[in-house]
């Protein structure tokens, strides 16, 4: 795979070090922000996090006209909360806020939470027995662990694409076609059959399958099934979609894909992915919010907490002095 054979990569595993994101930076020289067919007043500036005239250059997409509306609430918002696994308190205590039309990155070393705040906002961690979760989240004001909220249609609202690409064994059809029919969102064939080709179509996978629908979803190549878990999480038509590293077992052309992909659907979906990689939440995203030890360190624009961080953890983290 061309991950093993490129040490510094998109796909690079942790932790990064300072002098891998600056190889990385110079190497890459795409721009996903800021391609020509995009239209958006996006780009990407080139940034040095403070303190460190040696460090490298990160590139963040710039982060243009995306102030939230005054007094609309956030798609998503977390009020203080913990995550117990038996005894262990694995997230301490963290409020945080997912906003509609944007990329909110969740970064910090391993072990520190991510997952776990992930699977927090679609009550993924109800299916682990041990997981105790308390304080508030709410999705539109609504408590999504009030007993008026269905966790069925919670995850159908919440849409989550995993590490490593998990599509059913069944044909490439039925993986999108799947979650609308169940939800009953189609009222006959013809709808069902334009449901999967727009969700194939805003997934970027469309071209590459019109002519084997009907051939196995597993068939596909590792970035072609991870666009196809896309579709079939985008198939019942979210409002958040959740990824959690959804590129770490890609290779970096379909690394490219995925976060064109991101970039395409930021402006119809809240967006929150889970990425050790520095550069890709620099490129991607228009929050970042840096975990430590269970905690939520900083929270901020993109830009900021990778120019200017508050705190030193931050600093040290983006700067590559601990993975
Ligand atoms: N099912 C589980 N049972 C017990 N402990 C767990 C479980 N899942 C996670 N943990 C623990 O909770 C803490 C946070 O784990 P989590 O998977 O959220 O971290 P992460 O930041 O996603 O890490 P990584 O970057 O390695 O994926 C870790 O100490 C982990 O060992
Ligand atoms: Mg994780």
């Amino acid at each position: 795979m061309m991950k093993q054979q490129t040490p510094i990569s998109a796909t690079s595993p942790v932790p990064i070090t300072s002098t891998a994101i600056a190889a990385e930076a110079a190497a890459d020289q795409r721009s996903v922000m800021g391609g020509d067919e995009s239209a958006e007043p996006t780009g990407e500036v080139e940034v040095r996090p403070p303190a460190s005239p040696s460090a490298p250059v990160i590139k963040v997409a710039v982060d243009t006209g995306l102030e939230p509306v005054t007094g609309k609430i956030p798609k998503m918002q977390a009020h203080d909360v913990r995550v117990f696994y038996g005894d262990k308190e694995a997230l301490k205590g963290v409020s945080i806020d997912i906003h509609e039309d944007r990329v909110t990155a969740f970064i910090g070393p391993s072990g520190c939470g991510k997952s776990t705040l992930l699977r927090c906002l679609n009550r993924m961690n109800d299916t682990i027995p041990t997981a105790r979760v308390t304080g508030k989240i709410s999705l539109d004001g609504e408590d999504i662990n009030g007993a008026a909220m269905d966790v069925v249609q919670l995850r159908a609202r919440v849409g989550m694409v995993f590490q490593k690409p998990n599509p059913f064994p069944k044909s490439i059809y039925e993986n999108v076609a799947y979650g609308p029919r169940i939800h009953g969102l189609a009222s006959g064939k013809s709808e069902l059959d334009a449901m999967v080709e727009k969700s194939l179509r805003r997934a970027g996978l469309w071209d590459e399958v019109k002519d084997r629908l009907q051939e196995s979803g597993t068939a596909l190549s590792g970035g072609q099934q991870q666009r196809l878990c896309i579709a079939r999480a985008i198939a019942v038509d979210p409002e958040v979609i959740l990824m959690d590293e959804p590129c770490s077992a890609l290779d970096p052309i379909a690394t490219a894909k995925i976060e064109e992909l991101i970039h395409e659907l930021r402006g119809r979906y809240a967006i929150a992915i889970v990425t050790h990689n520095m550069q890709q939440a620099a490129r991607v995203s228009q929050r970042t919010a840096f975990f430590h030890l269970g905690e939520m360190v900083e929270y901020g624009k993109t830009k900021d907490l990778f120019t200017n961080p508050r705190e030193t953890r931050t600093q040290d983290y983006i700067t590559g002095r601990y993975g």
